[in-house]
Parts: structure tokens; sequence; C-alpha cells
């Protein structure tokens, strides 16, 4: 996304981690897991590859898709929080940056209940369902996740928002001290999102705070972050700790950063290209690569319409010209 990175084809080496480093540390973390170490091997099992599992049963939710998912070791080292660094590695490397530990949600603007929740109270109504989505993202590369979570507008109707909440916003946790990407100037801080108020309220819109039936790993955005579905990924802001409702459209990060580049609606669109690259097909992060590190990428597919999501949420931008609010 950032400027210098421009999309190519051609994917670094150090961005993909190696089949052969997977296939090792798999049969470590299993090895590990059978004599009862996972939890205590200090350094050596990362947080995200020996995650936590989710307590309670999880719902099936029918809004899961039936495709290919990509592994879990993937979808935990190849992310963009830039919080946690630029490099698609650093998040997973870094996570320990992301203190999660006490954390609350201020909850302020238009609506009767707002407040300041621990994060338990945050969770603790609402069961945790598993949803296989499709995550696009605009930088031309795509997933299939099996997140743990919720509906969002399960979580704004807690707090009675009113007639003049047209919009809600998102703020990630600020603290340059120890989230050292705070110090670049690639993006003005904290990262801010947000959505209409119909779109949040959409069933697809969920919170996480899980993923693989594990806790979500702070480089995926614990202890809770935003997944829209329809939208590209940068929408999904991560590690949440406030939630305002307003009437005016709020600001969002990369709009801020590049507003010809990067709309406030960005729903995934194949024939509204980036400036810079095309948006008409993506390369899809998937299981088990062929051989050779950027073969975890497969051929070209073509892009679906709100990446495969129209027929559920087309009507909530029919009267729009998407071509003008991209
Ligand atoms: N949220 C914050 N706070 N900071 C970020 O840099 N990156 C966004 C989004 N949420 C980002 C963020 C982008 S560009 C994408 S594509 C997704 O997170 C990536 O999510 P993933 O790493 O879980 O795949």
């Amino acid at each position: 996304m950032r400027k210098r990175t421009i999309y190519s084809a051609k994917i670094r080496e150090t961005e993909v981690t190696d089949k052969a480093v997977f296939r090792q540390r798999r049969s470590f973390i299993k090895q590990a897991a059978a004599l009862g170490l996972t939890g205590s091997i200090a350094g050596g099992v990362s947080q995200a590859q020996a995650g936590t599992p989710l307590q309670g049963p999880i719902i099936k939710s029918p809004y899961s898709i039936d495709e290919e998912q990509t592994l879990k070791e993937t979808a935990t080292t190849y992310n963009n929080f830039y919080e946690l660094g630029l490099n698609k590695g650093d998040p997973a490397k870094n996570q320990n940056w992301l203190k999660t530990e006490p954390w609350t949600v201020q909850v302020d603007g238009e609506c009767s209940k707002p407040g300041t929740f621990n994060l338990e109270d945050i969770l603790k109504p609402h069961a945790i369902e598993e949803r296989i989505y499709r995550h696009r993202c605009v930088e031309a590369w795509s997933m299939v996740v099996p997140w743990n979570g919720f509906a969002l507008g399960d979580l704004l109707k807690r707090f009675e928002p009113n007639g003049n909440a047209k919009y809600v916003a998102f703020t990630t946790l600020y603290d340059p001290d120890r989230l050292e990407g705070q110090r670049s100037r690639v993006l003005e801080w904290p990262y801010v999102e947000g959505l209409r108020i119909d779109e949040a309220m959409h069933p697809l819109a969920m919170i996480a705070t899980g993923m693989y039936g594990e806790e979500i790993p702070a480089q995926n955005g614990a202890p809770m972050r935003l997944i829209v579905p329809w939208k590209y990924g940068f929408k999904g802001i991560k590690s949440i700790v406030k939630i305002t409702f307003t009437e005016e459209q709020p600001p969002t990060s990369w709009n801020l950063s590049a507003p010809h580049e990067y709309g406030f609606f960005s729903n995934v669109n194949p024939q509204v290209n980036h400036p810079r690259w095309s948006q008409a097909r993506e390369r899809k992060l998937t299981g088990e690569a062929a051989g050779g590190l950027s073969a975890l990428f497969t051929a070209k597919v073509d892009t679906l319409m709100f990446n495969g999501y129209a027929d559920e949420v087309g009507s909530l931008y029919s009267d729009m010209d998407l071509a003008k609010y991209f």
C-alpha cells in the first residue's frame, strides 16, 4: 500500500515463509504439543503458532463459504499491520509489541449507552461463530480465512445508537512507546476506519476475536478487529479501542493518506482499478504450495464483485455510482 511497495507479481523472498520452514515448524509444534510444551517454549513458538483454543462451543455460520482455506501458518505470518512493522513478516515477529491486557473499549457519540468497557464485558454476551470468509487485500492478494467472532451489528445495538448515528468510526490502540510502527510517518496515527451505519449493521460485518478455532494473534488484530468481507482488507481495522457513532462520515487512515487511491467505501470491485494496478484479478494464498516461495500464491484468478458477496450486499449500494463512490 505504501507508495514504494508497488504491488508486483514478484514476491520478495523475505515476505513469504518457505514451505520447508512451514513443514519444519508444523512438525515441531506437533512434537511440542505432544510433550505438553507449547505454552512454555520461550521464544521458540510464537503465540500465533501455538494459539490458545477458544472457550466454549463454536457455532457454524450459514455465511461460511466452501472453499479451500489458507493455511493458518500463512494467514498469521503474511500480514499488514503497520504498527508492528512495514514488511509482511514483521507483525508476526514483533507481536510482543502489542500489549492486550488490560484492554478497554470506549464507546461514544450518537448513542444512549456510551461508556468505557472492559474487553470481557464487551465480549461476554456474544456466542462465538466460525465464519469462513474470502479476504481480499487492495494489494491484489487474497486468502480464505475461518474467523471466529460475532455480528458487529449485535455489538453496536447494545449501545443504542440514535437517529443521528449515520456512521460508525473505529480506532486502533495508540501506543507509540511499544508499537514502534507508530513512530514512522507512513500513516497518521492512530489507525482509524469507518462504515456507514447500514453497512455496519449488515449481518456479514463481524468482530473477530479468533481465527482457526484459536484466539486471534496480535499480528491479526488481537484482541478484537473488524472484518467486512465485501470490502478491501484495509477496512478491517485491527486492535480496536474505540467505537464512535457519528452523523458525519468519519476520516479513514488510507483515505487520509492517498484520497485518490483509497475511497471511504472501498468495496471490492474488479471494474475500478487502483490508479497504480489492476483490480480485475488476484493471487490467492492457498494452503500447501507446490514448491518454492512464490508458489504459495496461486495463478491469478478473477476478482468477484463485492468479493463474491454481491447477492448479500449489492442492495446497500443500489443508488450509488460505484465508480464515483469507490
Ligand atoms: N489495522 C491496523 N490497525 N493497522 C494496519 O496496518 N492493515 C489493514 C487491515 N487492518 C492494518 C489494519 C490491511 S491493509 C489489511 S489487508 C488487513 O488488515 C490485513 O489483515 P490480516 O493481516 O489479518 O490479513
